[in-house]
């Protein structure tokens, strides 16, 4: 059976307070397609994180402490999308990714869960990632500050990397993916797959390998 790596962004799962109905059709999705593939889902931690890392890190604590806070956080997620999964499993440990049906959260400081997503699918040799988060891909500008930003539907590793350079700020092309997750996805030519999850036919074109709409990452 074929492994699907899904990263779950976690403003899906809590855009301001739990999005049951997202959480439903979600699972419905997995359980309609489990007998094809074994997923293995990491969960961001979106509000969550965010909120407490914000608010931690003004009480002066350590980058390293805040990393912890956030994986407690995506750890929550997770384990609440676990619990809408019929037959999956939560685990801290990555061996478990090896049985399918996990659902995770972060693991160490210092890196995402996009990170994550990326080293489950190394370990598990998986090529390509389906990254699930709230907007419709990677776009070549801010579209919140520029209403003519374009969306990308095809880059590579090295175009997208240079994008990262050139955004002022430094984080990469509306953060969506991290620079780390796609060196990572790089070195271990694993094609990435940023679409918004909501769009659950669209979700299940790109699991399928089919046209989808988004973004395609991958090498030349
Ligand atoms: P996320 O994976 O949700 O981070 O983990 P993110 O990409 O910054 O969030 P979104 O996608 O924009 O919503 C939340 C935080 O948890 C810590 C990091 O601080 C991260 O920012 N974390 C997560 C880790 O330190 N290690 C992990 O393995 C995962």
């Amino acid at each position: 059976m074929e492994d699907v790596v899904i990263s779950l962004g976690g403003s899906l799962v809590n855009p301001g307070g739990i999005d049951d109905s997202f959480l439903h059709r979600f699972s419905e999705m997995v359980n309609s397609l489990k007998e094809r593939y074994r997923f293995i889902i990491v969960v961001g931690g979106g509000r969550l994180a965010r909120d407490y890392i914000e608010m931690a890190r003004k009480r002066g604590e350590s980058e390293y402490f805040l990393d912890m806070i956030g994986i407690m956080a995506t750890r929550m997620n997770a384990m609440l999308v676990k619990s809408y999964i019929k037959n999956a499993r939560f685990s801290t440990d990555m061996r478990d990714i090896f049985s399918g049906n996990v659902v995770m959260g972060g693991t160490e400081p210092g890196h995402t869960t996009d990170a994550v997503s990326m080293l489950v699918a190394e370990l598990l040799g998986v090529k390509s990632v389906i990254n699930a988060t709230t907007v419709d891909g990677i776009y070549d500008r801010d579209p919140k500050l520029n209403p003519g930003a374009r969306l990308i539907d095809d880059i590579s590793y090295g175009d997208l990397l240079s994008l990262f350079y050139l955004n002022s700020s430094g984080a990469g092309p509306n953060q969506v993916l991290d620079f780390l997750s796609i060196k990572i996805a790089e070195r271990s030519r694993i094609e990435i797959r940023v679409i918004n999850g909501r769009d659950i036919d669209n979700f299940i074109s790109a699991i399928e390998g089919k046209h989808f709409r988004g973004t395609r990452v991958h090498g030349q």
